[in-house]
């Protein structure tokens, strides 16, 4: 099987953690996307999504599915994204699609994270994908610095503008082995908006695609 048709299979595999009626929380990327083409199978069943990105927005809507502002939303049952790496932990690194921000923040209303990647995002140590951090951008160069004394080779991801207008530094030669202490660390940094380290609040759910199938851990 080709790498994109285990992130198909994986966002399929998804659907099964969606109750009917509730309203979904969608993230961004590629694997993503094969999950919103299979949530549009339901879209009948469901209220409504909640979404991460202008990307995820415009897709859900060429569906019909509806899209609500989070603040009209209490809680979410589920949230559904993809990852740049996972570790046996349960930890991840999310970014690589520059989403981050509002990915944690519809992940943090959500009851339960389901991860959906293929088996390549599986990692026994989280580092290796550079660590996107979204700054605000006229604190760019003083966060660089900070992050270059922790270790890290900051890379400033030149031509990309989050959807909240902000800058994203990839963060290279980290091998994370504290990963809720380093989350921590970087979030304490003055100009940062979100550090794509999503270890405080992981994955309850990893659906992981496999030339095999499709292995659930949970
Ligand atoms: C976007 C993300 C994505 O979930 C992550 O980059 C994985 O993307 P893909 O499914 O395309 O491999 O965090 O900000």
């Amino acid at each position: 099987m080709t790498q994109d048709e285990l992130k198909q299979a994986v966002g399929q595999a998804a659907l099964k953690y969606i109750t009917p009626g509730s309203i979904v929380g969608v993230g961004t990327g590629s694997t993503v996307n094969h999950f919103i083409t299979a949530l549009g199978s339901m879209k009948d069943d469901i209220e409504a999504a909640v979404s991460s990105s202008e990307a995820s927005t415009a897709r859900l809507r060429e569906l019909g599915i509806p899209v609500l502002d989070l603040n009209d939303v209490d809680e979410l049952d589920v949230y559904v994204d993809g990852a740049d790496e996972i570790n046996e932990q349960m930890e991840m690194i999310k970014g690589g699609g520059a989403a981050l921000t509002r990915e944690k923040i519809v992940a943090a209303v959500a009851k339960r994270f389901i991860c959906i990647v293929d088996e390549s995002k599986l990692v026994p140590v989280l580092g290796k994908f550079p660590l996107p951090v979204e700054v605000i951008p006229m604190a760019r160069n003083y966060v660089a610095r900070e992050l270059a004394k922790l270790g890290g080779r900051p890379i400033w991801r030149g031509g990309v503008v989050t959807d909240n207008g902000n800058h994203i530094l990839d963060v290279h030669d980290l091998s994370i082995e504290q990963a809720k202490q380093l989350e921590t660390q970087i979030n304490g940094i003055v100009g940062v908006v979100t550090v794509g380290l999503f270890a405080h609040r992981g994955a309850n759910v990893a659906l992981i695609g496999t030339a095999k199938g499709v292995e659930t851990r949970e």
